[in-house]
C-alpha cells in the first residue's frame, strides 16, 4: 500500500491492546499517529517511541474519551501538530461482565459512559472534523450476535456503537467520509485475559472454524483497510472479525 505522510489518524486504546497494534499499522501505511490512552502514559509512549523507531510520526494525548473538552483538545492537537484528522479509530473500551442478578450498576454507569457516551463524543469531534476521505472506525464486539450470558452489559453497549454507526455514516452524506464499526470476537489482549480463566480462554479458542483466539493484528489489518482508500466503498457497515465464530 502506498504511504501517505499526509494523512493523519487519532487512534484511542493506542496504549494497549487493539489500539496499540493498529496505531502501529496506520504508522506502517505512513500515516501520522496521535495515540490516545487514559492511565497507562508510560505505555502510550512506548507505542508512539516505536512508531518513530520505525520512521514514522506521533505524538500522544490523555483523555477519556467520554469526557467532551479533553477529547475536543486530542483534535486540536491533532490539527496543530500535523495540519488535520483523516482517520479516527475509536478502539478505547472496558468490559465489566456479570449476570444481571448481581451486576451493580454503578459498575454499569461506568461501562456505559465509557462505550456508549465514548464512542458519541468522539464521533462528534469526528463528524465536525475529519477531512474528505476520511474514515471513523467505532468498536463494536461479536458478543452482540453470540449473546453468551454474563455480557449483557457489555453487548448493551456495543449494540449502541452498532446502532450509531450507519447513522453516523447517513449524517456525512456529501462529506466524503466513512463509518464503520469493527465488531472482534475472543481476541487475546488484556482486556480479555483478564475477564476469562484460561479454562474459557482455551474453550472460545476452540469456537471459530479457524480455532484459535484472535491476534490484535487480526483486527488491525481490518482497520488499516477501512482507513485506507481501498476501502472507502465500506461505508455504514458492521464487520465481524471473529475466525468464523458467528
Ligand atoms: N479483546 C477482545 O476480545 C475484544 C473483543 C471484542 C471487542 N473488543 C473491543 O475492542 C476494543 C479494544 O479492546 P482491547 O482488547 O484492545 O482492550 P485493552 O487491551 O484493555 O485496551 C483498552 C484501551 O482503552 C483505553 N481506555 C479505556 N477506557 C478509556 C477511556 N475512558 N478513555 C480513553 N481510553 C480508554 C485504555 O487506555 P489506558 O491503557 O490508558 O488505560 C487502553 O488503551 C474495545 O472497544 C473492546 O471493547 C475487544
Amino acid at each position: 500500500m502506498p504511504s501517505d505522510p499526509s494523512r493523519v489518524a487519532i487512534v484511542t486504546g493506542g496504549s494497549r491492546g487493539i489500539g496499540r497494534e493498529t496505531a502501529l499499522r496506520l504508522a506502517a501505511d505512513g500515516l501520522s499517529i496521535v495515540v490516545v490512552y487514559t492511565a497507562n502514559e508510560q505505555e502510550a509512549e512506548a507505542a508512539a517511541e516505536e512508531i518513530r523507531g520505525a520512521g514514522g510520526q506521533a505524538a500522544i494525548a490523555r483523555a477519556d474519551i467520554a469526557d467532551e473538552n479533553a477529547v475536543a483538545a486530542v483534535f486540536d492537537l491533532a490539527e496543530e501538530t500535523y495540519g488535520g484528522v483523516d482517520v479516527v479509530v475509536n478502539a478505547a473500551g472496558r468490559m465489566d461482565l456479570g449476570p444481571i442478578a448481581e451486576y451493580d450498576l454503578d459498575t454499569f454507569d461506568k461501562l456505559q459512559r465509557t462505550n456508549v457516551r465514548g464512542t458519541f463524543v468522539v464521533a462528534q469531534q469526528a463528524v465536525r472534523r475529519l477531512r474528505a476521505g476520511g474514515a471513523l472506525i467505532n468498536f463494536s464486539s461479536s458478543v452482540v450476535g453470540l449473546a453468551f450470558p454474563g455480557y449483557v452489559a457489555y453487548a448493551a453497549s456495543k449494540g449502541a456503537v452498532e446502532a450509531m454507526t450507519l447513522i453516523l455514516a447517513r449524517e456525512l452524506r456529501g462529506r466524503d467520509v466513512t463509518v464503520n464499526a469493527v465488531a472482534p470476537g475472543p481476541t487475546a489482549t488484556a482486556l480479555f485475559l483478564e475477564a476469562n480463566s484460561e479454562e474459557r480462554q482455551n474453550e472460545l479458542a476452540k469456537q471459530p472454524p479457524l480455532e484459535r483466539l484472535g491476534t490484535p493484528d487480526d483486527v488491525a489489518e481490518l482497520v488499516a483497510f477501512l482507513a485506507s482508500p481501498a476501502g472507502h466503498w465500506v461505508n455504514g457497515q458492521r464487520i465481524r472479525a471473529n475466525g468464523g465464530i458467528i
